[in-house]
């Protein structure tokens, strides 16, 4: 059922693919990062119950009190859920246990999809300038949340194979929220971990370009291993070594959405 209620809310962007691994989580803390960097209040949502953005973060998911589940299960004050990070005005929504739960309870749930929608638009969030929500690897109810809840979804993805596999269910999922929930939904793929110096990537690269040609995003994330090294200190990458190669393409891809927005 397409819902026609007028919303105010943050432009939203939601991390999605069904591929484990692909720079979801990585991107979603360093387009953050990059968005709060440029004056915009930026709120991070880990709608992943594996909570590898608040730990990327330096928030220990195992120490996290209240996620986005606990909103909906026990009636908590939105504004109360959501952490500060010490980066400007960067906040995070953080995941903790109870994201397994709901993930199955939604389903259940008479037009659960909006949940997500209906927070952004109708409480304190809907203050923030942008959102951005890391989603799990699976096309799970939490996802279907997220993607009713985004502006733009964002699909990051490898120059490899199984990952490009995996973008036909991405894209039905899509087609289907469309259908139902979120007509305007846009995406975008966004390459990333891109080895410039392979022949191979810039070969699969040339393919993933003809193919999905006005879908892909013009900046592309090389492949950097200050990326690792900033997820185990718990810091975004364009604070931990902001003049590395990753951090600058994750500006330019904050610079790039502007026209999106
Ligand atoms: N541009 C990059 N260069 C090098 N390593 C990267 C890059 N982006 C991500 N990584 C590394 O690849 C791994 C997977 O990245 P990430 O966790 O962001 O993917 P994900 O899609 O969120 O995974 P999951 O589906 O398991 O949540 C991590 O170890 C991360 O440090
Ligand atoms: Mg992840």
């Amino acid at each position: 059922m397409i819902d026609n209620k007028k919303t105010i809310k943050p432009y939203t962007i939601a991390l999605c693919h069904q591929k484990g691994g692909v720079g979801k989580t990585s991107s979603a803390a360093a387009l953050g990062a990059s968005l709060s960097e440029k004056g915009y209040s930026t709120l991070l949502i880990d709608l992943d119950p594996s909570g590898n953005l608040s730990a990327g973060l330096g928030f220990n998911p195992d120490a996290v009190e209240l996620s986005f589940a606990d909103i909906f299960l026990s009636a908590v004050q939105p504004e109360a859920a959501v952490q500060h990070t010490a980066y400007g005005n960067l906040d995070l929504l953080a995941s903790n246990a109870e994201l397994v739960a709901i993930s199955h309870y939604l389903f259940n749930k008479k037009q659960y999809e909006n949940l997500l929608l209906d927070l952004l638009s109708g409480s304190a969030l809907s203050e923030y300038d942008r959102v951005i929500v890391d989603c799990p690897p699976i096309l799970d109810a939490l996802t279907i949340t997220a993607l009713t809840a985004a502006d733009l979804a964002i699909i990051p993805t490898p120059c490899e194979y199984y990952s490009l596999q995996a973008l036909e269910s991405v894209f039905a999922l899509i087609k289907l929220v469309r259908g139902k929930t979120n007509p305007a939904l846009r995406y975008r793929l966004l390459v990333t971990m891109f080895d410039r110096r392979g022949n191979f990537h810039r070969r699969v690269m040339e393919q993933v370009q003809a193919h999905y040609q006005n879908a892909i995003l013009e900046t592309v994330i090389g492949f950097d291993t200050k990326i690792r090294e900033s997820q185990l200190l718990g810091l975004p990458v364009t604070v931990h070594a902001p003049k590395t190669r990753a951090a600058v393409q994750y500006r330019a891809l904050a610079e790039e959405l502007e026209s999106y927005v």
